[in-house]
Protein backbone atom coordinates (compact mmCIF):
# COMPACT_ATOMS: atom_id res chain seq x y z
CA UNK A 1 0.00 0.00 0.00
CA UNK A 2 1.10 3.72 -1.06
CA UNK A 3 0.72 5.26 2.40
CA UNK A 4 3.36 8.27 1.49
CA UNK A 5 3.67 10.53 -0.91
CA UNK A 6 5.92 13.50 -2.31
CA UNK A 7 4.84 16.65 -4.02
CA UNK A 8 7.76 18.00 -5.29
CA UNK A 9 7.37 21.49 -6.04
CA UNK A 10 9.48 24.23 -8.51
CA UNK A 11 13.20 22.47 -8.42
CA UNK A 12 12.24 19.39 -7.24
CA UNK A 13 11.88 16.87 -9.78
CA UNK A 14 14.14 14.01 -9.20
CA UNK A 15 12.24 10.90 -7.12
CA UNK A 16 15.44 8.93 -7.14
CA UNK A 17 15.51 9.18 -3.28
CA UNK A 18 13.04 6.11 -3.85
CA UNK A 19 14.39 3.01 -5.09
CA UNK A 20 12.68 0.35 -7.28
CA UNK A 21 10.88 2.79 -8.86
CA UNK A 22 7.66 2.21 -11.26
CA UNK A 23 5.42 4.61 -12.92
CA UNK A 24 1.42 4.59 -12.54
CA UNK A 25 -1.18 6.10 -13.90
CA UNK A 26 -4.29 7.33 -11.85
CA UNK A 27 -7.29 8.10 -13.23
CA UNK A 28 -9.61 10.70 -11.34
CA UNK A 29 -12.82 12.29 -12.24
CA UNK A 30 -10.61 15.50 -13.60
CA UNK A 31 -8.31 13.42 -15.88
CA UNK A 32 -5.45 11.09 -15.05
CA UNK A 33 -1.78 12.00 -12.99
CA UNK A 34 1.17 9.85 -13.73
CA UNK A 35 3.23 8.95 -10.37
CA UNK A 36 6.60 7.36 -9.61
CA UNK A 37 6.42 4.88 -6.69
CA UNK A 38 9.47 3.45 -5.18
CA UNK A 39 10.64 2.70 -1.48
CA UNK A 40 12.48 3.98 0.99
CA UNK A 41 13.43 2.41 4.42
CA UNK A 42 10.48 -0.83 4.00
CA UNK A 43 7.71 2.67 2.90
CA UNK A 44 6.28 3.16 -0.38
CA UNK A 45 5.99 6.50 -1.41
CA UNK A 46 4.36 8.33 -4.48
CA UNK A 47 6.33 11.17 -6.33
CA UNK A 48 4.34 13.78 -7.70
CA UNK A 49 5.87 16.97 -9.54
CA UNK A 50 3.20 19.44 -9.05
CA UNK A 51 4.27 20.78 -12.25
CA UNK A 52 4.95 17.94 -14.31
CA UNK A 53 8.53 16.08 -14.94
CA UNK A 54 9.71 19.09 -17.46
CA UNK A 55 8.25 22.08 -14.95
CA UNK A 56 5.55 22.72 -18.32
CA UNK A 57 2.19 23.65 -16.19
CA UNK A 58 2.00 26.96 -14.53
CA UNK A 59 0.69 27.48 -11.04
CA UNK A 60 -2.92 28.71 -12.00
CA UNK A 61 -3.21 25.56 -14.63
CA UNK A 62 -2.04 22.85 -11.99
CA UNK A 63 -4.90 20.21 -12.19
CA UNK A 64 -4.55 20.51 -8.13
CA UNK A 65 -8.11 17.94 -7.76
CA UNK A 66 -6.75 15.67 -9.59
CA UNK A 67 -3.45 15.28 -7.66
CA UNK A 68 -4.99 14.59 -4.34
CA UNK A 69 -7.66 12.79 -5.78
CA UNK A 70 -5.06 10.49 -7.29
CA UNK A 71 -3.06 10.08 -3.90
CA UNK A 72 -6.04 9.42 -2.14
CA UNK A 73 -7.10 6.73 -4.61
CA UNK A 74 -3.29 5.06 -4.45
CA UNK A 75 -4.14 4.96 -0.72
CA UNK A 76 -1.92 7.76 0.36
CA UNK A 77 -2.54 9.31 4.23
CA UNK A 78 0.45 11.44 4.46
CA UNK A 79 1.67 13.99 2.02
CA UNK A 80 4.88 15.97 2.38
CA UNK A 81 5.10 18.92 -0.11
CA UNK A 82 7.97 21.07 -1.37
CA UNK A 83 7.30 24.62 -2.13
CA UNK A 84 10.13 27.45 -3.45
CA UNK A 85 8.76 30.73 -1.59
CA UNK A 86 9.64 34.87 -1.50
CA UNK A 87 10.18 35.83 1.83
CA UNK A 88 8.58 39.10 3.17
CA UNK A 89 10.20 38.52 6.35
CA UNK A 90 13.75 39.55 6.95
CA UNK A 91 14.30 36.67 9.58
CA UNK A 92 14.00 34.21 6.92
CA UNK A 93 16.38 34.45 4.50
CA UNK A 94 17.27 32.68 1.04
CA UNK A 95 18.37 29.12 1.77
CA UNK A 96 16.61 28.98 5.12
CA UNK A 97 13.68 26.23 5.29
CA UNK A 98 9.99 27.07 6.75
CA UNK A 99 7.42 24.66 8.28
CA UNK A 100 4.52 26.82 7.32
CA UNK A 101 1.44 26.60 9.81
CA UNK A 102 -0.97 28.96 8.30
CA UNK A 103 -1.92 30.51 4.82
CA UNK A 104 -3.75 33.53 3.29
CA UNK A 105 -5.45 33.03 0.27
CA UNK A 106 -5.27 35.80 -2.23
CA UNK A 107 -5.74 33.40 -5.54
CA UNK A 108 -8.52 35.34 -7.59
CA UNK A 109 -10.76 32.13 -7.99
CA UNK A 110 -9.93 31.09 -11.03
CA UNK A 111 -8.90 27.95 -9.44
CA UNK A 112 -11.00 24.96 -8.92
CA UNK A 113 -10.82 25.01 -4.83
CA UNK A 114 -13.11 21.85 -3.61
CA UNK A 115 -14.28 18.48 -4.13
CA UNK A 116 -17.75 19.32 -2.67
CA UNK A 117 -19.73 21.03 -5.04
CA UNK A 118 -23.24 20.50 -3.45
CA UNK A 119 -25.76 18.55 -4.81
CA UNK A 120 -26.86 14.97 -3.42
CA UNK A 121 -23.73 14.93 -0.67
CA UNK A 122 -24.86 18.45 0.67
CA UNK A 123 -22.79 20.93 1.08
CA UNK A 124 -19.21 21.19 3.21
CA UNK A 125 -17.50 23.42 5.04
CA UNK A 126 -14.03 22.08 6.12
CA UNK A 127 -12.37 23.31 9.34
CA UNK A 128 -8.86 24.59 8.30
CA UNK A 129 -8.15 26.48 11.57
CA UNK A 130 -4.57 24.72 11.59
CA UNK A 131 -4.68 24.07 8.01
CA UNK A 132 -0.98 21.84 8.12
CA UNK A 133 -0.73 18.44 9.85
CA UNK A 134 0.22 19.06 13.62
CA UNK A 135 2.06 15.29 13.79
CA UNK A 136 4.03 16.13 10.41
CA UNK A 137 5.24 19.36 11.32
CA UNK A 138 6.88 18.52 13.79
CA UNK A 139 8.47 15.33 12.45
CA UNK A 140 9.93 18.31 10.15
CA UNK A 141 11.30 19.85 12.94
CA UNK A 142 12.83 17.20 14.43
CA UNK A 143 14.35 16.00 11.35
CA UNK A 144 15.49 19.65 10.54
CA UNK A 145 17.27 20.19 14.04
CA UNK A 146 18.60 16.67 13.83
CA UNK A 147 20.53 17.77 10.57
CA UNK A 148 21.84 21.09 11.13
CA UNK A 149 19.16 22.95 9.06
CA UNK A 150 18.61 26.21 9.41
CA UNK A 151 14.68 26.48 9.76
CA UNK A 152 12.19 28.23 11.05
CA UNK A 153 9.27 26.36 13.43
CA UNK A 154 6.15 28.54 12.13
CA UNK A 155 5.13 31.09 8.88
CA UNK A 156 2.07 32.53 7.23
CA UNK A 157 2.02 31.86 3.42
CA UNK A 158 0.21 33.85 1.28
CA UNK A 159 -0.76 32.32 -1.83
CA UNK A 160 -1.17 34.13 -4.99
CA UNK A 161 -2.73 34.09 -8.82
CA UNK A 162 0.64 33.65 -10.40
CA UNK A 163 2.21 33.48 -12.95
CA UNK A 164 3.81 36.96 -12.85
CA UNK A 165 5.47 37.90 -9.31
CA UNK A 166 4.03 40.56 -6.80
CA UNK A 167 4.03 44.29 -6.96
CA UNK A 168 6.19 46.03 -4.45
CA UNK A 169 2.93 47.20 -2.96
CA UNK A 170 1.08 44.04 -3.17
CA UNK A 171 4.22 42.57 -0.74
CA UNK A 172 3.92 45.64 1.46
CA UNK A 173 0.25 45.25 1.85
CA UNK A 174 0.56 41.04 3.01
CA UNK A 175 3.76 41.97 5.40
CA UNK A 176 1.25 44.60 7.14
CA UNK A 177 -1.58 41.79 7.12
CA UNK A 178 0.82 39.17 9.11
CA UNK A 179 2.41 37.73 6.03
CA UNK A 180 5.75 35.48 5.80
CA UNK A 181 6.24 34.02 2.82
CA UNK A 182 4.49 34.34 -0.48
CA UNK A 183 4.38 31.36 -3.35
CA UNK A 184 1.82 30.72 -6.11
CA UNK A 185 0.15 26.80 -5.27
CA UNK A 186 -0.15 25.94 -1.86
CA UNK A 187 -4.13 26.93 -2.40
CA UNK A 188 -5.74 25.08 -3.02
CA UNK A 189 -3.35 22.32 -2.71
CA UNK A 190 -3.90 22.10 1.55
CA UNK A 191 -7.47 22.78 1.14
CA UNK A 192 -7.97 19.97 -0.98
CA UNK A 193 -5.59 17.66 0.98
CA UNK A 194 -7.73 18.52 4.60
CA UNK A 195 -10.83 17.91 2.55
CA UNK A 196 -9.52 14.33 1.16
CA UNK A 197 -8.68 13.75 5.17
CA UNK A 198 -5.23 13.79 4.33
CA UNK A 199 -2.40 14.94 6.50
CA UNK A 200 -0.27 17.19 4.58
CA UNK A 201 2.66 19.33 5.37
CA UNK A 202 4.86 21.98 3.40
CA UNK A 203 8.72 21.83 3.92
CA UNK A 204 9.00 25.46 2.10
CA UNK A 205 12.36 27.01 1.23
CA UNK A 206 13.13 30.39 0.63
CA UNK A 207 14.54 31.40 -2.71
CA UNK A 208 14.88 35.03 -2.39
CA UNK A 209 13.25 38.26 -0.87
CA UNK A 210 9.97 39.35 -2.06
CA UNK A 211 9.75 42.04 -5.16
CA UNK A 212 10.57 45.52 -3.15
CA UNK A 213 12.15 43.64 -0.40
CA UNK A 214 14.77 42.21 -3.05
CA UNK A 215 17.40 45.04 -4.55
CA UNK A 216 17.22 43.41 -7.90
CA UNK A 217 13.82 42.21 -10.28
CA UNK A 218 12.28 38.71 -9.71
CA UNK A 219 13.27 36.11 -11.77
CA UNK A 220 12.30 32.40 -12.19
CA UNK A 221 16.42 31.83 -13.04
CA UNK A 222 16.97 32.96 -9.28
CA UNK A 223 14.71 31.01 -7.74
CA UNK A 224 15.74 27.21 -9.57
CA UNK A 225 19.57 28.36 -8.46
CA UNK A 226 18.73 28.27 -4.96
CA UNK A 227 16.89 25.41 -5.56
CA UNK A 228 19.48 23.71 -6.82
CA UNK A 229 22.37 25.04 -4.54
CA UNK A 230 20.29 23.44 -1.66
CA UNK A 231 18.89 20.12 -3.26
CA UNK A 232 20.87 17.71 -1.03
CA UNK A 233 19.63 19.54 2.01
CA UNK A 234 15.99 19.14 1.05
CA UNK A 235 16.74 15.62 0.47
CA UNK A 236 17.73 14.59 4.02
CA UNK A 237 15.56 16.61 5.04
CA UNK A 238 12.81 14.31 3.65
CA UNK A 239 14.57 11.40 3.27
CA UNK A 240 14.89 11.86 7.49
CA UNK A 241 11.33 12.99 7.72
CA UNK A 242 9.54 9.99 5.85
CA UNK A 243 11.54 7.43 7.88
CA UNK A 244 10.60 9.48 11.31
CA UNK A 245 6.66 9.45 10.17
CA UNK A 246 4.52 7.64 13.22
CA UNK A 247 3.46 4.84 11.67
CA UNK A 248 -0.52 5.09 12.93
CA UNK A 249 -2.25 8.95 12.92
CA UNK A 250 -2.20 10.50 16.10
CA UNK A 251 -3.88 13.62 14.75
CA UNK A 252 -6.92 14.59 13.94
CA UNK A 253 -6.45 15.45 9.62
CA UNK A 254 -8.51 12.69 8.76
CA UNK A 255 -11.36 13.73 10.72
CA UNK A 256 -13.06 16.85 9.35
CA UNK A 257 -14.98 15.92 6.71
CA UNK A 258 -17.18 13.66 5.12
CA UNK A 259 -15.02 10.33 3.78
CA UNK A 260 -14.20 11.10 0.31
CA UNK A 261 -15.65 8.24 -1.76
CA UNK A 262 -12.57 7.79 -4.49
N1 LIG B 1 6.70 35.22 -5.26
C1 LIG B 1 5.83 34.22 -5.57
N2 LIG B 1 6.23 32.96 -5.69
C2 LIG B 1 7.52 32.68 -5.47
C3 LIG B 1 8.45 33.67 -5.14
C4 LIG B 1 8.01 35.02 -5.03
O1 LIG B 1 8.80 35.95 -4.73
N3 LIG B 1 9.65 33.05 -5.00
C5 LIG B 1 9.45 31.73 -5.23
N4 LIG B 1 8.15 31.49 -5.51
Amino acid sequence: MVRYAIIGGTGVYDPRILTDLRRERVETPWGAIEVQIGTYKGREVAFLPRHGADHSVPPHRINYRANIWGLKKLGVERVLATTAVGSLNLEMKPGDFVFIDQFMDFTKGGRPLTFFEGGPDGVVHTDVTEPYCPELRKTLIQAAEELGLRHHTRGTYVCTEGPRFETAAEIRAFRTLGGDLVGMTNVPEAVLAREAGLCYAVISMVTNYAAGISPQPLTHEEVLEVMAANAEKLKSLAMRCLEQIPETRGCSCGKHTPPLKV
